[in-house]
């Protein structure tokens, strides 16, 4: 392949929320937390929206990128908690954005989302169909998070990212893997609307997330070093050559494990999410525009991206930068 990435922007609310703030909501601890997830507080919106987030974050990627809104070919939004059933999420921020070229779609593979519509991206320019796509990944998940549930709502921050994408010359993105196991559907979900019509009226399950979190966290640490070895096979990198592993942030201890069962020192590990928690698909979109801002990626520097979650869905990708 040979799509770069030349932009990155993000955006999150306003308000922060600690963990002493959540001690009033639920039985749980600053300490607790921190040592069980590594999340000290987390941006909770008042107001901000996924759209508005997203429009954001990728109006940022664009002026990153020195790219106008009219120039952008394809705007895909990857998210698990849209404000609207329809229009989706992409047409909504093309709008604000005034990026009225482009294709605009959603994309919800919860947790793996921004990889997943990165791919998608990369498989329509690599196709020829598009120049260029700008890629989002947001969440407003504090409205789909039972507030009552201390083994979810301490987890779960809201915020976006993007990034910018354009055909070039070499390096880029090398390449990509992705898995799905539908079978595994169960032990992180939430229902959207229940059936309900003049003829059936069925009761829905459940409305906020709802999530078995030892079976998520076995699953995150056996099925992410597995896949990101296999995308370092599959362009011939070995783990020691690659500069940076920018993972979903869902907890510390998960990055730990994969760390060490991918014998990399946890310094190549970067971690926002002490300050923003678990953000679904804004989490490596975010973290990633955080790096680029802060100057710790240099041209050429080789950076594994790699994101698991509700699907279940799992997948890695290597990028020269
Ligand atoms: O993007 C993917 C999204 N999901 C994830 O990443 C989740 C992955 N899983 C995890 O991160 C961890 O499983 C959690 C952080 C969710 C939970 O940590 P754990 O070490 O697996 O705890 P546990 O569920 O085994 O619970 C241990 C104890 C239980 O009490 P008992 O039964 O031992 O008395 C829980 O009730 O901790 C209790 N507990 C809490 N205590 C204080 C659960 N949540 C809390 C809490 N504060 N917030």
């Amino acid at each position: 392949m040979s799509i770069r990435i030349m932009g990155t922007g993000s955006a999150l609310p306003e308000k922060t929320v600690s963990n002493l703030e959540l001690t009033k909501l639920v039985d749980t601890s600053d300490e607790w937390i921190r040592e069980r997830t590594g999340i000290a507080q987390r941006h909770i919106s008042t107001g901000e929206t996924l759209v508005t987030l997203a429009a954001e974050a990728c109006g940022r990627a664009l002026e990153n990128a020195g790219r106008d809104a009219s120039q952008v070919e394809l705007l895909l939004v990857a998210t698990c908690s849209p404000e609207r059933g329809i229009p989706c999420a992409a047409c909504q921020v093309q709008r604000v954005l005034g990026a009225e070229n482009a294709a605009a779609f959603d994309l919800n593979a919860a947790c793996s989302g921004f990889l997943f519509a990165l791919h998608t991206a990369c498989a329509y320019v690599e196709a020829g169909i598009y120049q260029n796509a700008l890629v989002a990944g947001g969440e407003v998940l504090s409205k789909i998070v039972d507030w009552t549930d201390r083994g979810t709502c301490i987890l779960f921050g809201d915020g976006a990212g993007a990034v910018f994408v354009e055909k070039s010359g070499t390096g880029g993105i090398l390449g990509f893997v992705q898995h799905s196991d539908g079978t595994r559907g169960d032990v992180l979900k939430c229902d959207s609307r229940a059936l309900k019509n003049p003829y059936v009226e069925l009761p829905m399950e459940a409305e906020f997330v709802q999530m078995d979190g030892r079976e998520v966290f076995s699953f995150a640490v056996r099925q992410v070093p597995a896949c990101i070895r296999e995308v370092l096979t599959k362009t011939g990198v070995r783990a020691e050559e690659v500069d940076l592993f920018v993972l979903h942030q869902a907890n510390r201890r998960i990055l730990e494990t994969i760390a060490k069962r991918l014998a990399v020192d946890m310094e190549r590990f970067p971690m926002n999410l002490d300050r923003v928690g678990n953000m679904s698909s804004a989490s490596i979109p975010v973290l990633l525009d955080e790096l680029n801002r802060s100057g710790r990626l240099e041209r050429g520097s080789r950076i594994v991206l790699a994101g698991f979650g509700a699907g279940l869905t799992y997948g890695a990708c290597l990028v020269e930068w």
